[in-house]
């Protein structure tokens, strides 16, 4: 595997390749990270990794500075996945002069959801990602359903900007006790890791209830995150939304039985997980 770290670098390592598949990450990878190259190899090759830990999308409170680094452990798991370049651009190589020009994802997409919790997130993620698929160009990008309002955001754009990117979605990778793998579950305590299935419990339970044809969504929502503040939790949100949209569905909507999600987010201690499951 080819490490590099400068844009120059980069495009002389991907010269005349059509079928770049391409999967960005912030490192401290795990087994959901490493699904997310073996579904990049079906799509295209090479396959390209990225890592960079993207300052725009971190709140002045979030936790840029100890978000976990683990580079040489994230290099040899690459390696075994056969991926061809590893971009790992240092700040000054992906940010060399202030990034002025900026992504700005529409309103009722990006300020909702994790965008309300987390004001200029999907800005920050818009703009990092629109810029490593130009410094890539890949023919496809792999994107975890995990963080599903990122993952339409970024279709979203694609489409928008009319990029020569085919966006590919990977399924959510779970530990056996229903846990969605992420970085920050490195964060959790024992006890905290015990506790941590109880979010995707929750969700199941949701989806449950509106399959058995519950239709007052905000009340499931509710006692959701009242179940989870009584063990402790601090949720931001627990919320059913269409698929398609992400917007909340109508009685119509219910009616014609339009596809729907269901999307969590709430703090264990000092950590924030965030989850969601298809309906
Ligand atoms: O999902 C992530 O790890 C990040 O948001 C991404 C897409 C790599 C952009 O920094």
């Amino acid at each position: 595997m080819k490490i590099v770290s400068s844009v120059a670098e980069l495009r002389d390592q991907l010269r005349g390749q059509l079928r770049t598949a391409f999967v960005p990450t912030m490192g401290n990878l795990h087994e959901g990270h490493l699904s997310l190259m073996r579904l990049a190899r079906k799509h295209g090759d090479p396959v390209v990794a990225s890592i960079f830990i993207n300052r725009l999308q971190f709140g002045p409170n979030e936790d840029f500075d100890t978000y976990p680094r683990t580079f040489s452990a994230d290099v040899e798991k690459l390696e075994k996945e056969g991926v061809y370049v590893l971009f790992a651009p240092t700040e000054k190589d992906l940010y060399p002069e202030p990034q002025e020009f900026r992504v700005k994802p529409p309103e009722q997409l990006g300020d909702i959801l994790e965008g309300e919790f987390r004001p200029g997130f999907f800005n920050g993620v818009t703009t990092v990602v629109l810029k490593l698929f130009s410094c890539v160009q890949p023919k496809v990008a792999v994107f975890g359903k995990k963080d599903y309002q990122q993952l339409m955001i970024i279709r979203n754009m694609a489409r928008q900007f009319a990029l020569p990117t085919d966006i590919v979605a990977a399924e959510t990778y779970r530990a056996d006790d229903g846990l969605a793998l992420s970085s920050r579950n490195g964060y959790l305590s024992k006890d905290e890791r015990t506790e941590a299935p109880t979010l995707y419990q929750q969700l199941n339970e949701v989806a449950q209830a509106v399959r058995d044809g519950h239709i007052n969504l905000s009340q499931l929502e509710m006692q959701a995150q009242e179940k989870l503040s009584a063990r402790g939790w601090m949720p931001d949100y627990i919320a059913i939304r269409k698929q398609s949209d992400l917007q909340k569905p109508t009685a119509e909507d219910l009616e014609q039985q339009a596809p729907l999600v269901v999307l969590a987010a709430a703090k264990l201690g000092s950590t924030r997980l965030i989850d969601n499951l298809e309906i």
